[in-house]
This record gives structure tokens, C-alpha cells and sequence, in this order.
């Protein structure tokens, strides 16, 4: 019978990886806590309309990308493919806005999207992130980039590149949109079928299409950084002040936009080449109207995620190791069955004095323990048979020194404690 595999694109994360991602995670978490942002965990699932609402009907995520499906009750139910959305929703649903009037989560959770998998594109990925939400000074935006590259200089990574851009907000966008399309309208039939989809409805997003032809159409687009009303360009100006006084280097692109609709003014991604095709490892923006999109109160808010698989890439890329690789304390090789029923209790007394211990469970030849001890690089071996149970002494080899001393039962973890703080 042909044996089970995993999904397409997704993951198993496997041990010698899965410590890198407690490594990081730790990290990410120790950053978040020193920028006063408290971790806010939502279910995997949500009601298709949070997300049909929230990030908006003609985005690539919710027209072709969402898990969606109908539960026994028939209700239709969406595995989450983005944590925006269903933080402000538990905002708002518990009256966060009741017990702080500015409110600053973290997370760090799998997602899902049925994208075509490729190189840092996967259908269940994870993502770490933060969002403010009550406020809509330019302040917050600049924390929140200050977070994302601060996570990435404590892991070590090197070489991105942060664009930013202002999308406006309902009172200049609406204006430019009708320019947009009067610049767009007389080639439209040159654009990609996605493009032309989206000329009525959403144009903005035609300037973000990675297709050659349509880039290169778009190349003298009129720009919505020259039309900005003055409290966008003021905002905008101030987010760039903030940002040259953190000594943060950032481009400017006045074609960026993300693939998310609730996006007003600030916009931005960070960027590494080490990714490929797939170059963004972290996008985020203002989202000032999605409070009142989910019939909340007027809730300024902005925030920022980055794929942490794509992060783990580039640190791969670079040879970085988040987790030192871990050795083995102590192994424990028995002799004959008397030391073999005993290895347990020994086991648990190293254990609780915190020594990463092992012994064979297999009933192997001393040899072949000896191998697995090595394999396992474990700094001191304890052999123990009958003539050490006769004795109550252990054998104790330290194997960084290839020496061996006699260790009386009631001394082990004092002479363990001594040696390892050699
Ligand atoms: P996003 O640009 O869709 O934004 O995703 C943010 C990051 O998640 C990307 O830059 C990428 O690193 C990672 N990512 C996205 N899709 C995949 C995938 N299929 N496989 C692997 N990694 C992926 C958002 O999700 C917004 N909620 C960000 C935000 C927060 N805006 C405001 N607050």
C-alpha cells in the first residue's frame, strides 16, 4: 500500500530545524516584550465573511486563495490566511478598546492559502507579527518598521531593503483613482487579464502587477505620492522624518501596493534578493477604515507580518544558526540486565539536576553504545555493570579529555556539576 504524504505545499519541521524556530521564536518574543506588544492568539478558523470583508472580495487572497469551506451546521468557515483581520475582530469583539485606548498585539501562528507552492511559498506557512491599533500617529508606523528590522538584526540578517509608500486615505484616493484609469483606459487592452479585471474596481492594484508588459506600461503612471491630500502628505512627511531620525535607510516607491485592500496611507515592505522570486519577507501598512469594514467604531490602526519560513531561508542563506547545535550531557551505558533496570532511576536523578541525559533502549553491546554516545557527542559517559554496582561506583568518562575517573553513586551530580563548570 502506497504510504501517506503530506499535503503540497506543506511542511514537516523536523528536528535540527524545529530548533531554529523555538530559537527564533524566543527571540521574536523577547523583542516584543521589550517594545511593550502582548501576544493575542485567535482561532484557526474564522467566518469566510471576516476576510471576504476585511482584506476585500478582489484580492488574489480571497478571490482564488482562501481554504473555504462549509462545517456539518453548513456554515461557511475560512482556515485563516492572514492575522489582520481576526485581531481586530477579537479587538473589537471583546471591547479591548474599552480596557486601553491604544492597544499593541503580537502573534505568531500558521496561516494558510492555496497558493501554487514554490521556493518560500507554501499553502500553510507561519507568520509573526504586530499590530496598534487606536492610534493614527505617524509614531506607531515608525515603531512598527523599527520592530520588524530590529527582529531581523538580532537574528542577524543582512542586506534588505525597506520600501515604503503612502496610498492616501478615501479623500484624495478617490480623485486619483479616476486619473489613474484616464492614464490606464487608452492601452487597457495591453494589460494581463488580472489587470483588466481590476480596472474598474480596484486600479490601484494594476500598478502592483509584476508582469513586463504591464510594468512597463506603467512606467510614466501618474503617481499618488504627487497627489496626496495634506494630512496624508503630512503624515507620510512625518513617518519619513521619524524614520531618518531612527537612522532606518529606506526607498521610496510610489508604485507600491500591497495585495490587501484595507491599506490607507502608509504602506511598506522589506525585501532580501537572497529570497528569489519570492522576495518579500515582510509587508504591513495602515489600515485605518477596517474597524468601521468590520462595524466597529473608527479605529485608526497599522501593522506589519513577516513569513517566518522565508526568514529561516535567508538565515539558511547566510549560514546563520539561531540554535547552537545541542550536545548530549550524559549517556548512560549499562552492562548486564541488574544496571539495566537500574538506568531509570539514575536517568531521573541526572534529569532533575538539569543534565540532558540519555541511555539505550535497545539492550546493545558496549561497543555499540559507545557509538551511539558519540553519535550523540556526549560529554561525559557513565558505565555502569555489575562491578560498579558491587562498588556503588560509577565508571565516568569525560570525553572532551578522553580521560576516565571512578565517581561514587552519592557524588554523581556534585562531580558532573564541578566538571561541566570547568
Ligand atoms: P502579506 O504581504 O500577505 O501581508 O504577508 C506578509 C508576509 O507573509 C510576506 O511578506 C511573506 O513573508 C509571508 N507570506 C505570505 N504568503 C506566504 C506564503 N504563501 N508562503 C510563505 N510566506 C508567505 C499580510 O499578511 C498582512 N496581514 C500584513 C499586515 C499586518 N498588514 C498590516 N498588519
Amino acid at each position: 500500500m502506497a504510504t501517506i504524504r503530506r499535503i503540497k505545499g506543506t511542511q514537516d519541521i523536523l528536528p535540527g530545524e524545529s530548533e531554529q524556530w523555538v530559537a527564533l521564536e524566543t527571540l521574536i518574543r523577547e523583542t516584543m516584550r521589550v517594545y511593550n506588544f502582548k501576544e493575542l492568539r485567535t482561532p484557526v478558523f474564522e467566518k469566510t465573511e471576516l476576510f471576504a470583508r476585511g482584506i476585500g472580495q478582489l484580492t488574489d487572497i480571497v478571490s482564488k486563495e482562501m481554504y473555504t469551506f462549509f462545517d456539518r451546521g453548513n456554515k461557511q468557515l475560512t482556515l485563516k490566511p492572514e492575522m489582520t483581520a481576526p485581531i481586530m475582530r477579537a479587538y473589537l469583539e471583546n471591547k479591548l478598546y474599552a480596557k486601553s485606548p491604544v492597544n499593541k498585539f503580537f502573534y505568531i501562528a500558521p496561516l494558510f492559502r492555496q497558493e501554487n507552492p514554490q521556493a518560500g511559498r507554501l499553502r500553510q506557512f507561519h507568520q509573526f507579527g504586530a499590530e496598534t491599533l487606536g492610534t493614527a500617529y505617524p509614531e506607531a508606523d515608525a515603531e512598527m518598521i523599527d520592530l520588524a528590522l530590529n527582529i531581523y538584526r538580532r537574528a542577524g540578517l543582512e542586506n534588505l531593503n525597506l520600501r515604503i509608500n503612502s496610498v492616501g486615505d478615501v479623500t484624495c484616493r478617490l480623485p486619483y483613482k479616476k486619473l489613474l484609469q484616464d492614464y490606464i483606459r487608452p492601452n487597457l487592452h495591453l494589460y494581463c487579464q488580472d489587470c483588466q479585471r481590476r480596472f474598474d474596481d480596484n486600479p490601484l492594484r494594476i500598478l502592483d502587477c509584476k508582469k513586463e508588459t504591464c510594468s512597463a506600461l506603467n512606467q510614466k503612471a501618474p503617481r499618488l505620492v504627487d497627489h496626496l491630500c495634506e494630512e496624508c502628505h503630512t503624515h507620510y512627511h512625518r513617518l519619513k522624518q521619524h524614520l531618518d531620525a531612527l537612522q532606518i535607510s529606506y526607498d521610496e516607491d510610489p508604485y507600491l501596493v500591497r495585495g490587501l485592500d484595507y491599506y490607507t496611507r502608509t504602506v511598506f515592505e522589506i525585501t532580501s534578493e537572497a529570497l528569489g522570486a519570492q522576495n518579500a519577507i515582510c509587508g504591513g501598512g495602515r489600515y485605518d477604515l477596517l474597524a468601521e469594514e468590520l462595524g466597529g467604531q473608527p479605529t485608526p490602526a497599522v501593522g506589519f507580518a513577516s513569513g517566518i519560513e522565508r526568514l529561516l531561508l535567508i538565515a539558511r542563506h547566510q549560514n546563520l544558526h539561531l540554535a547552537p547545535a545541542q550536545r548530549l550531557d550524559v549517556f548512560i551505558i549499562t552492562m548486564g540486565e541488574t544496571a539495566r533496570q537500574k538506568s531509570l532511576s539514575w536517568l531521573k536523578t541526572l534529569r532533575q539536576a538539569g543534565f540532558l541525559s540519555e541511555t539505550d533502549f535497545l539492550g546493545r553491546s558496549v561497543k555499540a553504545q559507545m557509538r551511539e554516545a558519540n553519535r550523540q557527542q556526549a560529554r561525559f559517559v557513565l558505565l555502569a555493570g555489575e562491578e560498579e554496582l558491587e562498588r556503588k561506583t560509577f565508571s565516568l568518562k569525560i570525553m572532551d579529555r578522553s580521560q576516565q575517573i571512578s565517581v561514587p553513586f552519592a557524588n554523581l551530580i556534585e562531580t558532573l556539576e564541578s566538571l561541566a563548570n570547568e
